[in-house]
This record gives C-alpha cells, sequence and structure tokens, in this order.
C-alpha cells in the first residue's frame, strides 16, 4: 500500500471522516485486487461491511469469525487434522497448460462469479469437478490457482491421511469434513481420492472399501453449499464408470507438449541470466516425457548447482546435468512402481 494513502487514512480516521476514510480503503482495495491479492481484497471488503452495519471494526475481520466458530475437524482415534485451511498468492500466468485445458478451468471460475445471474435462469455453476492425469502436470497447482484467482480459501483434504485403519473411522472423518464445509465458500480440493481406489483390487478389504467410496460419492451428491469441490486422480483408470457421471466437469491433465516445455523452462529460469549457449528448443527435445514438475525441478537444481559453482549465469552443462539426474530419478520411481 502506497505510504500517501495510509497517511490519508490517518488524517480521515482523525477528522472522523468516514465517508472520506471509506473512498480511501476502496481506493485500497482496488490497488490489492490489481496485484491479484483477491483474498486480501475479499476480507477487507468483508471489514467494510461490517462497518458500513454500523458495528465496529476491532469485531474482527471475517477470517478470525470463520476460525473461531468452528474448531477444523480432527480424527476421533489419532487426534490429527482432516483438513488444512490454505491461502495462496497466485493467478493464471503462473501455470502453464494447453489452450483447451486453460479454457476449460478459465470457464470453471467465470461460472462461479455468475452463479447470481445464473441463479435468475434457475441455472447453476459447475460445482463437482473431477481433474485427472499423471503425476506433477498441475492437477493440484491448478486448484491453488483457482483458489487464488476466486478469493476463496482453499481447504485441502488429503485422502491419505484420512482413510484409517479402521475403514469404519473414514467414512466418520468423511462426514465430519462435509460437515465442516457446509459453513462458509471454500474451494475443497479432495486430494488423490484414488487412494480409495488402489486399495479396490485387494479381496480382502474390496466390500469395506467400496462402501467407502460409495459414502464419499454420495456426500458429494447430497452436497448443495456454496463452494466447489475439485476431487483429483493419478489414477483414473481404477474408477469405476459409475462414478464418473456423477461429476459436472471432468477434466484430463497431459504431459506438456514441446510447446509448453519451451515455457515452462522460460517461466523457471527467468530468475536467473541464461547464457548464450543455451537452446531452450534442445531442453526441449530432451525432455519428451518429462512432466511440467519435473521441469520445474530441473530448473531448480541448474540454479543451484551454478549458485554452487559461482557462476553468475546459466549454462548448458549443469541443464543437461540436471537432466540426466531427473532421468536417473524416474527411472529409480518406475521401477520402484513396477
Ligand atoms: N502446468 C504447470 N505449470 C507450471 N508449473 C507446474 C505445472 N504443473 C506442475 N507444476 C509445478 O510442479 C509442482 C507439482 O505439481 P502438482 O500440481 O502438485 O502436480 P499433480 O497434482 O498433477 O501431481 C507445482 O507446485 C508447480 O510448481
Ligand atoms: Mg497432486
Amino acid at each position: 500500500m502506497r505510504s500517501e494513502l495510509l497517511r490519508q487514512m490517518f488524517e480521515a480516521f482523525a477528522q472522523g471522516n468516514k465517508n472520506r476514510f471509506l473512498d480511501i480503503a476502496n481506493e485500497v482495495i482496488q490497488e490489492e485486487e490489481k496485484k491479484h491479492h483477491h483474498l486480501l481484497a475479499k476480507d477487507l471488503k468483508d471489514i467494510l461491511k461490517t462497518v458500513s452495519n454500523g458495528r465496529s471494526i476491532s469485531n474482527g475481520t471475517a477470517k478470525s469469525r470463520y476460525k473461531d466458530a468452528i474448531p477444523i475437524p480432527r480424527d476421533t482415534e489419532k487426534g490429527f487434522p482432516l483438513l488444512e485451511i490454505k491461502e495462496f498468492f497466485l493467478d493464471w500466468t503462473d501455470i502453464i497448460l494447453d489452450q483447451e485445458l486453460m479454457a476449460a478451468l478459465l470457464q470453471i471460475v467465470d461460472e462461479v462469479r455468475h452463479v447470481e445471474v445464473f441463479a435468475s435462469y434457475g441455472l447453476q455453476p459447475k460445482q463437482k469437478i473431477l481433474f485427472c492425469g499423471p503425476p506433477g502436470t498441475g492437477k493440484t497447482f491448478s486448484v491453488q490457482v483457482i483458489s487464488a484467482v476466486l478469493g476463496y480459501r482453499l481447504i485441502h483434504v488429503r485422502f491419505d491421511s484420512i482413510v484409517s485403519s479402521f475403514l469404519g473411522e473414514t467414512a466418520a472423518n468423511l462426514r465430519k469434513i462435509f460437515d465442516f464445509i457446509k459453513y462458509g465458500q471454500w474451494v475443497v480440493l479432495f486430494d488423490e481420492f484414488d487412494i480409495i481406489g488402489k486399495h479396490r483390487d485387494d479381496q480382502h478389504e474390496h466390500g469395506e472399501i467400496k462402501r467407502v467410496v460409495n459414502n464419499f460419492m454420495q456426500m458429494l451428491d447430497d452436497y448443495v453449499g456454496e463452494s466447489l469441490l475439485i476431487s483429483t486422480t493419478n489414477h483414473h483408470h481404477l474408477l469405476d464408470s459409475g462414478l464418473w457421471r456423477r461429476f459436472d466437469e471432468i477434466l484430463f491433465f497431459d504431459l506438456p507438449e514441446a510447446d509448453q516445455r519451451k515455457q515452462l523452462f522460460q517461466k523457471y529460469l527467468r530468475v536467473f541470466d541464461i547464457a548464450k549457449d543455451v537452446s531452450l528448443e534442445t531442453l526441449t527435445d530432451k525432455t519428451e516425457d518429462f512432466s511440467a514438475a519435473d521441469i520445474a525441478r530441473v530448473c531448480q537444481e541448474a540454479l543451484k548447482k551454478s549458485l554452487l559453482e559461482g557462476k553468475k549465469k546459466i549454462y548448458l552443462p549443469e541443464l543437461e546435468w540436471a537432466i540426466k539426474e531427473q532421468n536417473r530419478r524416474k527411472s529409480v520411481e518406475r521401477d520402484h512402481i513396477a
């Protein structure tokens, strides 16, 4: 925030000039929005609403009221939290995806923003979404971006932690999560919910697991709140065909094409000077089966090595070394899974 605005705000307060104060406050909000600090802008707007309702500012922000009102649900047995509430300062320029997928994500956000217009025609925005695709392609990251651009807080539900050794507890945990998200407007991420799917071949637990899946789908079906619910999976082929139609939208995330790989290198190397011997085309050719996350890692490793070697620029040998290291890592992972 500019110091001039800050000074004017203090003056308006000292003079008891509420209208002047509100004018400046609105200017501050607009500035924050321009900087893509949507959550902060929304918080500030919420605080102003309480002022215009005649209540005092010292009631606390919308954020702290939320937090005080309802405690975060915990696993009954082990006591760990079943979800995390997070905020991100990201926007669409942070993520590199193919055009069609990007358009679909923009549409999801646009629909949410038009919920009131839709309602007057008896229509609803897409609300229950499934993201599929290999690891490291930006599924979780996209949900973080969506939460930031919408200005909704992100509730991150990690399935590996809520699937209890007693499967009966898992259903109870899910119930607590859905009870919690009833209140408020969130982006809710059911991350890697295929953990349920993965267990399905296990004969011993098959019946129990199936019940948990059905439970989750039933709770998703019954949900009628104002949040956007996004589930992600790395193993969509393991999911029952019956599950697909329960989602309003299913989007596939793929490994990046050459053009996107080039953009990823540009994005993740941006912080450093790139030496003349580095050809982005060469890097793109050498990383055909790499995910976006793989490329991010290559760039970070190459940058670290260059810094440790006291270099002021990034040169080709460090990048080639990092690509080789990442290939080695990928083959270890492949062997481990196979
Ligand atoms: N499409 C992308 N564009 C830019 N960065 C990406 C992209 N996909 C992944 N990343 C980077 O890799 C990290 C891990 O990706 P993530 O979204 O967790 O993958 P997934 O959930 O698909 O397994 C992200 O936090 C981000 O730094
Ligand atoms: Mg993920």
